[in-house]
């Protein structure tokens, strides 16, 4: 017998969501490490948050995190960065130019994507795109110019540790 609400063979994606306030850019370097430590071939990771809110920065950290010194700049104009020395390959987008998911698609960048985790600054614009996906937003917290409210919101099976790791990781306030 099957429930009215659920078809047998459905699979419910796991789905989380914390909040916590960033206290510098040591605490996103925190994030990172640990985001780094969930990341395998096929993650997506999409950032948010206003210019100049830390996206860029996150990438950096976390380029830094899995293990790779080379210098991550912003793919403004160029769109797309790789960066392929760390332990997984990062694929770093900029689509603040883009119209939207179906000119994203035309990129190209899901023909070998499981080769490494994509991280695409203003993600909303790719949108629903990948529906598995790790969403991180970052605003300004109003009369401090180092904090940033993080609000981290996880779709899909490749996140399942993750929580618990920023959990710990900001609970013990190491930064
Ligand atoms: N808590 C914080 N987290 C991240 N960056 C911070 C924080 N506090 C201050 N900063 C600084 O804010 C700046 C963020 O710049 P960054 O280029 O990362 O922003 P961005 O979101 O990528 O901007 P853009 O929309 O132009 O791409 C950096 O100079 C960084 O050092
Ligand atoms: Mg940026």
């Amino acid at each position: 017998m099957q429930s009215p609400n659920k078809q047998s063979g459905d699979t419910v994606d796991p789905r989380w969501q914390l909040e916590f306030v960033a206290r510098g850019p040591d605490d996103t370097d925190l994030l990172a490490r640990v985001v780094a430590e969930h990341v395998r071939g096929g993650s997506v990771i999409l950032l948010d948050g206003e210019l100049a809110a830390g996206k860029t920065h996150f990438v950096k950290a976390l380029v830094r995190a899995l293990g790779s010194q080379e210098a991550v700049t912003s793919p403004t104009y160029t769109l797309v960065h790789i960066y392929d020395a760390g332990r997984v390959p990062v694929t770093h987008v900029d689509a603040y130019r883009l119209s939207g998911a179906a000119e994203y698609q035309d990129l190209g960048l899901d023909d070998d994507r499981e080769d490494g985790v994509i991280v695409i600054e203003w993600g909303d614009v790719v949108g629903s795109h990948y529906p598995e996906r790790l969403s991180i937003r970052l605003a300004f917290v109003e009369g401090d110019t180092f904090k940033r409210h993080v609000s981290v919101q996880a779709v899909g099976q490749g996140w399942s540790g993750l929580k618990r790791g920023i959990e710990t990781a900001f609970a013990e306030g190491a930064a």
